[in-house]
């Protein structure tokens, strides 16, 4: 399913988002109507942990040991003030970019976020259906709850990146690559600082790591190559310690069964869904991996490829060295390294160490138009939004992830015209202060 050349969304649709949305809301008002979702994070947040399952809840909204990291991202936000500029002519206002050759009509990006199913039983598809009816290109997980294939089938030629968790095995990166590259996707995002899982507290209380009952594992159980591994004689059992069996074991194993891309029956008699579980959990990272490995990805795709996790100068010239096209400025929503530097305080200086040599996307902690104003003041190209859209999803489905989208898209015009600003490519540090 390839996209043809000129697939961009349509690039004016977003004017006047703000003042639209607003009258939208308030004229709705007059006839009983609210939103599916509430407009403020923090309320959103609660509504989405309302609906949640605990372990749903904590494995999205936690982070590594005492989350300092997470906190840290809203200081780093919460540093820098927007200074307006007055009587400079906003009626007209321009959201859109250029990124990797195409037009984009906002400077956002959905963050790729796995085992979506944890947050509504539609879970990728809501998102691709979402994205594709407010312009914001998808970012393809690699541990999501449905293929790319299945997602790509949602967005028509809607833009889509796909993310990348770089395997120990090499053939299942290429196929990953190749598949996306056939969904019509537009760039690889490699994430690299995921290579361990973090140490993260919520869920190690609750004991539940959703990928151990067959969650997220959707790109692999779709994948041939995935599912020719499995027919191969391995040691993954050594790698899952011993289980005690009781009625919670039986549990998961039926889940697994169910949940697993063959027939039921056939599922619970081939033993092939706890195989699978198990083969990802051995091949699922490469914690060996190293600078040099990205030639092999180099050589195997058009696409441009991303990393996403640079926090260090030195790392994003390495990027630059080794022939990447961009990066993502991430420290992964805080949930790798607790104590990390808050990815926007990062920001500054990997920016100044590209020298505009290839754009620099950021993530992590945002959670309004102000938020994305001031990464892109700091020289962020484009901004990833991650957990709003995820809880606007547990509450809502698609609408919910539709209602945070436009909700986001609205309140960052608003930002951007109140404070002076007509065109993204007018806003630089100069629109900032530290606070102090
Ligand atoms: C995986 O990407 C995670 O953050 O859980």
């Amino acid at each position: 399913m390839k996209v043809p050349e000129n697939a961009d969304f349509q690039t004016n649709s977003q004017a006047n988002v703000g003042r639209k949305r607003q009258s939208e809301i308030y004229v709705g008002g007059l006839s009983g109507q609210t939103l599916s979702v509430p407009v403020d994070f923090c309320a959103l947040e609660a509504r989405a942990k309302e609906v949640m399952s605990p372990e749903a809840f904590a494995y999205v909204a936690g982070g590594a040991g005492m989350e300092t990291t997470m906190r840290e991202n809203r200081r780093a936000f919460d540093k820098w003030r927007i200074v307006p500029r007055m009587l400079r002519d906003v009626s007209e206002r321009d959201t859109s970019i250029e990124l990797f050759g195409k037009k984009l009509p906002t400077p956002f990006l959905t963050a790729p976020v796995g085992v979506l199913e944890m947050a509504h039983d539609d879970a990728d598809l809501a998102v691709a259906r979402a994205c594709r009816a407010e312009e914001i290109p998808m970012i393809f997980s690699n541990q999501a709850s449905h293929s790319m294939e299945d997602c790509a089938a949602e967005m028509g030629r809607a833009e889509r990146w796909f993310q990348l968790y770089w395997s120990a095995s090499n053939d299942l990166v290429e196929s990953l690559v190749a598949r996306a590259e056939n969904a019509g996707c537009s760039a690889i995002v490699v994430t690299l600082d995921t290579t361990l899982l973090g140490w993260r507290t919520r869920d190690l209380d609750l004991a539940y790591l959703p990928f151990l009952r067959g969650k997220g594992i959707a790109q692999y159980t779709s994948d041939p190559v995935f599912r020719a591994l499995l027919k191969q004689k391995s040691n993954d059992q050594e790698i899952a310690p011993e289980r005690t069996i009781n009625l919670n074991t039986i549990r998961v194993l039926l889940e697994l069964a169910e949940r697993y891309p063959d027939k039921f029956l056939k599922n619970l008699t081939s033993g092939e869904p706890l195989a699978a579980v198990r083969k990802f959990i051995g091949i699922y990272s490469r914690p060996s991996l190293t600078w040099d490995d990205l030639s092999f990805l180099r050589e195997r795709t058009h696409l441009p490829i991303l990393l996403k996790g640079i926090l260090h100068p030195d790392d994003a010239r390495l990027a630059v060295d080794k022939g990447m096209d961009g990066i993502v400025v991430s420290n992964h929503g805080g949930r790798q390294v607790d104590g990390a530097i808050g990815a926007l305080d990062a920001l500054p200086e990997v920016v100044d160490a590209i020298a505009n040599q290839i754009p620099v996307l950021f993530d992590s902690g945002v959670r309004t138009g102000a938020d994305a104003f001031k990464a892109l003041a700091l020289g962020a190209r484009a901004v990833c939004i991650g957990r709003p859209y995820v809880y606007g999803l547990a509450a809502a489905g698609q609408q919910g992830v539709q209602d945070v989208l436009h909700n986001f898209k609205a309140d960052f015009d608003l930002t951007m015209g109140l404070a002076g600003y007509r065109s993204i490519a007018e806003i630089d540090r100069v629109a900032l202060r530290k606070s102090t």
